[in-house]
């Protein structure tokens, strides 16, 4: 069965990801047509890609680039729980993408978003970044609305017409999956 990660994209306090994260994981578990598995990249606290790291927290800092590393490598493909900030991803996801290359390398990924526009402008940065990292994109996004799929702009409330797209979007990443583990 392919192994699908998704991953919760920002470690801001009081973050949506993970709500729509969550919302994720479980339309896309119903489907059981593959191994869903949250990934939180706040548990995983990298420092900043090449900043001078304290002595006394090497040792930490090293088991976190080595299990955000493993972790990564274990999957078929992902999804990306990404939000938008200053109409790009997040600088926490870029910085844990930075720290990976051929644990990426011939897979596929998918995005869901929410943001004013449904966090599109986040996705296409997004799109440029995993290029360079060998990663197929999939055409079709989940973009929830600040606006409308929230309350106050915090408490997750999905319009139901998104999983026509949420649909969509996995048909086309686990046939990507599928197709790229041929050939690794
Ligand atoms: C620094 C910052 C910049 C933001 N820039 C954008 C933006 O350019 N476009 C947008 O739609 N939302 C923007 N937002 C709103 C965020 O997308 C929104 O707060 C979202 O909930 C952030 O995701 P998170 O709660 O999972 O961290 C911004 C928020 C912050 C804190």
């Amino acid at each position: 069965m392919l192994k699908i990660g998704i991953v919760i994209g920002s470690v801001r306090q009081g973050r949506n990801a993970e709500a729509v994260a969550n919302w994720m994981y479980d339309f896309a578990t119903k489907r059981n047509d593959a191994e869903y598995e949250l990934v939180d990249l706040a548990k995983y606290p990298l420092p900043l890609l090449g900043a001078a790291i304290p002595e006394a927290q090497q040792k930490e800092a090293e088991a976190t680039m080595k299990a955000w590393s493993e972790k990564m490598a274990e999957f078929d493909g992902y999804i990306f729980v990404a939000p938008e900030y200053n109409h790009a991803v997040g600088g926490a996801l870029k910085n844990a993408l930075d720290y990976l290359n051929p644990e990426l390398n011939n897979k596929a990924a998918g995005f869901v978003g929410y943001g004013s526009l449904g966090g599109t402008r986040a996705h296409e940065n997004l799109r440029l970044i995993l290029g360079e990292l060998q990663v197929a994109d999939v055409r079709t996004a989940v973009t929830f609305s600040l606006m409308t799929d929230f309350e106050n702009m915090s408490v997750f409330k999905p319009a139901d017409y998104h999983a026509n797209n949420a649909n969509d979007m996995l048909d086309q990443l686990l046939k990507w999956s599928k197709a790229l583990k041929t050939i690794r």
